[in-house]
């Protein structure tokens, strides 16, 4: 048992779990193989159905999530029915330890070709009705884990020029004032993550995909299946639902509209006359010189 860790398991294709040879993994006939697609929060819901519909497509897996038993039962099921290698890593992305366990796992696999940012928690209570703890594991899992991963993969893909990170995000990023505010908050993150590093590494081969969903509107699977669509069409953003996609495009091009506009060096014609009540107090707004904001 020398080698073997307690938190991970490898289904071969003939679905025989094989906890105590870990150190020959790579050793696994894969055929065909697209590469290693690695799925967060694959145990339920929308990241078991990327499992599924990655492992069909001819992926390998590496399936991480809390829940080990529904881990293995779905990698033991998806070996049987496609003849992938199915890996998977028992891991509480909100638990340091375990993150630098998988961020290790990652960076030195040189197989992975995509990784699935799908493990989340929302939160069912406003920001005053929740416990600042569980927000903060919110954050580590919605966002933290996100980044981290993500980082620990981005070297070797960009070493090969290939790659792709799926991010899944919520409609709540772009409409934060909907539910809690720090779920919204940190889907935001996941979209703006997504779009800054879309723009630096785009053109080195590394394709970024921040899926949309809105919570309840849609089964899981038609949900991935839609998304997968946009994934293989290119798209950076994808909002499955939304039936015309110029609502989404119409939105980038009033926010690369205001881009200019938005470091000049001086005020806005409005911020630079004080309201009548209050002349003589805000001639300066915010206490800055024009000048101060060249950088904003
Ligand atoms: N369903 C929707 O309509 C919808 C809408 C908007 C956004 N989303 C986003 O979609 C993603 C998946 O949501 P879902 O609806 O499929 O939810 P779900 O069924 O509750 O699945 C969440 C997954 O994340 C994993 N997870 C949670 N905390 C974790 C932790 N600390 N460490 C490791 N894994 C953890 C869970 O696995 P374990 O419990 O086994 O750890 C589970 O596999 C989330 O990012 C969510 O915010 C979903």
């Amino acid at each position: 048992m020398i080698g073997m860790s307690p938190s991970k398991s490898l289904v071969s294709s003939n679905g025989d779990e094989r906890m105590d040879q870990i150190p020959r993994r790579r050793e696994v006939p894969r055929g065909n193989s697209k590469g290693t697609a690695v799925v967060t929060g694959a145990s339920s819901g929308i990241g078991r159905v990327y499992a599924e519909r990655l492992a069909r497509r001819g992926h390998d897996l590496i399936l991480v999530a809390r829940d080990r038993p529904q881990l293995e039962a779905l990698a033991i099921r998806l070996a049987h029915e496609t003849g992938r290698c199915i890996e998977t890593e028992t891991a509480d992305l909100s638990d340091k330890g375990d993150l630098t366990r998988i961020e290790a796992l990652l960076s030195s696999d040189p197989k992975v070709s995509l990784l699935v940012n799908n493990a989340g928690v929302g939160a069912p209570a406003s920001l005053l009705d929740s416990d600042a703890g569980e927000l903060a594991r919110m954050v580590d899992v919605n966002v933290t884990a996100v980044m981290r991963l993500t980082r620990a993969l981005l070297p070797q893909f960009l070493s090969r020029g290939s790659g792709a990170f799926i991010n899944i995000g919520s409609i709540l990023g772009i409409a934060p004032e909907v539910e809690n505010a720090v779920y919204g908050g940190t889907k935001a993150f996941v979209l703006a993550f997504s779009l800054a590093l879309h723009k630096e590494f785009a053109q080195r081969g590394i394709h970024f995909q921040a899926v949309l969903p809105r919570q309840n509107n849609m089964g899981a699977n038609d949900l991935v299946d839609a998304a997968l669509i946009g994934f293989d069409g290119g798209e950076v953003v994808t909002i499955p639902s939304l039936p015309d996609v110029s609502d989404w495009e119409g939105d980038e091009v009033a926010r690369q509209h205001r881009m200019p506009n938005r470091s000049l060096r001086g005020p806005g014609a409005r911020y630079r006359s004080a309201p009548a009540d209050i002349a003589g107090t805000a001639s300066k707004p915010h206490g800055r010189e024009p000048e101060e904001s060249a950088h904003l």
